[in-house]
């Protein structure tokens, strides 16, 4: 069992004080992080006693410990999975060679952009989430959110680890610009557009927390794969905190889901929206709308980057060992759905550059389960109506499909039949307006709001009357 040194001004496993260059250059990074936190971590919520989760060791088993704090005294840190003993790289042109210690020269550019870019998308969450502790629907969630949150901070601290101890002074550079950008800013914006949306209600929250940190899930793992090895080590440790982000939005959106049909069967209506409920139909066009943006995230269906990154060894695919091939992938092809004139069809494409669209179909795979499992909640209650996910193609900013306009199910469709059907589609500004009129904050121990169940049970043992947040 490998402990994390709290006695040190940043908790670590990674023997800092040891290295006094790069402790210099954290301590001076730390007190920007906090102002950054401050002002944009959970508004109102700074001095306030909430039951969290804290990482005291990098082992699977025993690693967390519960108890109240104030947010400002989490102890972000730097936390690195434990490492393999004679770890080779498992793929491309250097597999076989032992794992990198350190960045190779002529990959330091690339593996750069590549941390970046993740490290970018830890801080937009939280700006994202900024206002929501305003309307929860309960203090159990309140405290969920603010849970993500720290975790979303300690994994930008987790990206800026490795942009200072190993890519020195535009490392530095780097790292201060990751606390520059502001999501949805119109001058200094996140990288990513899904991290650039707004998330203005629990509903969002809980659609986001299954489709977008489902992303960073598939991103982690495959940059767990790299040969460089401390990537490697930081994104296994991040990968067990993200298990909690994605409860927390299938459980959510389950329980909304759950709620829904209760009130359907109560008042024998599709219709629940006058009874304070979220009806199927809006859950529908916010699956489509979060999914879409999600899925833009995994890039074009044959990229030229996407391969390069796979060849040096720098981005593997999903269980990467897992997989019964050579690794390397010079000859094989991989079916790519495409466009193909006026319709979708899959067609072979060279595996390399078909290693975006294999993620993508790992993703959308695992988010199937996740709709199945709100499906299974929909038919106990006798009601004939199933979620969907939409088609790859529809909605999208990326990618070929982002050329044409596809309807749900899949069909390219006239500019004017999107205009005349999106709104069926995707969340109106009526839709929005309604839901945003559900976000009345519940702060009573163990009560919910009227639009979402009450989940199955408690946090580490704890009952649902439990008081998560002191909000005094
Ligand atoms: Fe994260
Ligand atoms: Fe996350």
């Amino acid at each position: 069992m490998s402990g994390i040194d709290y006695l040190e001004r940043i908790p670590n496993n990674v023997d800092l004080a040891a290295n006094r260059r790069l402790l210099r250059a954290l301590e001076e990074w730390q007190p920007k992080f906090l102002d950054w936190w401050q002002a944009m971590g959970p508004e109102g919520l700074q001095a306030t006693d909430i039951y969290l989760r804290t990482a005291v060791s990098v082992d699977a088993q025993g690693w967390a410990q519960f108890g109240y704090l104030k947010m400002p005294e989490y102890r972000w840190g730097i936390f690195l999975a434990e490492p393999e003993p004679n770890r080779a790289i498992a793929f491309g042109d250097h597999k076989g060679q032992p794992a990198w210690p350190d960045v190779p020269g002529e990959h330091r550019a690339t593996l750069r952009r590549l941390i970046v870019t993740q490290g970018d998308t830890e801080p937009a969450s939280v700006e994202q989430q900024h206002h929501l502790g305003r309307t929860c629907p309960s203090l159990y969630d309140l405290r969920n959110l603010c849970q993500v949150n720290v975790e979303e901070g300690r994994h930008l601290w987790a990206m800026v680890y490795l942009l200072d101890a190993h890519f020195g002074r535009d490392g530095r550079e780097e790292s201060e610009a990751l606390l520059q950008r502001r999501s949805g800013d119109r001058d200094k914006p996140r990288i990513l557009g899904a991290f650039n949306e707004r998330t203005p209600d629990w509903l969002s929250f809980f659609m986001f927390s299954f489709f977008t940190d489902r992303d960073g899930k598939y991103q982690l793992a495959s940059l767990a794969e790299s040969g460089f090895d401390p990537l490697s080590r930081t994104c296994r440790f991040m990968l067990t905190e993200e298990a909690h982000h994605m409860f927390v939005g299938e459980t959510g959106v389950g329980r909304i889901v759950q709620r829904t049909c209760e009130l359907m069967r109560e008042h024998k209506t599709d219709d629940v929206r006058r009874f304070g409920g979220i009806d199927l139909k809006t859950m529908q066009k916010y699956i489509n709308f979060h999914c879409s943006v999600s899925l833009d995230l995994f890039g074009s269906e044959v990229s030229t980057n996407a391969a390069n990154f796979y060849t040096m060894g720098l981005k593997g695919r999903f269980e990467e060992a897992k997989k019964p091939d050579d690794h390397q992938l010079k000859d094989a092809t991989y079916s790519v759905i495409e466009l193909d004139g006026d319709r979708a069809a899959a067609r072979e494409e060279p595996a390399l550059v078909s290693l975006n669209e294999r993620l993508r179909d790992d993703y959308i795979a695992d988010c199937a389960r996740g709709l199945q499992r709100w499906n299974e909640t929909i038919k106990r209650h006798g009601i004939d109506v199933e979620l969907t996910l939409p088609h790859r193609g529809f909605h999208r900013a990326i990618g070929c499909f982002a050329e044409v306009k596809v309807s749900p199910d899949g069909r390219i469709i006239s500019e004017a039949e999107w205009d005349a059907r999106h709104h069926d589609w995707l969340p109106t500004a009526e839709d929005q307006s309604f839901v945003q009129s559900l976000m009345q904050p519940v702060v009573e121990p163990a009560k919910f709001a009227s639009w979402i169940a009450p989940p199955a049970r408690g946090i580490n043992g704890k009952p649902l009357e439990f008081e998560y947040v002191r909000l005094g």
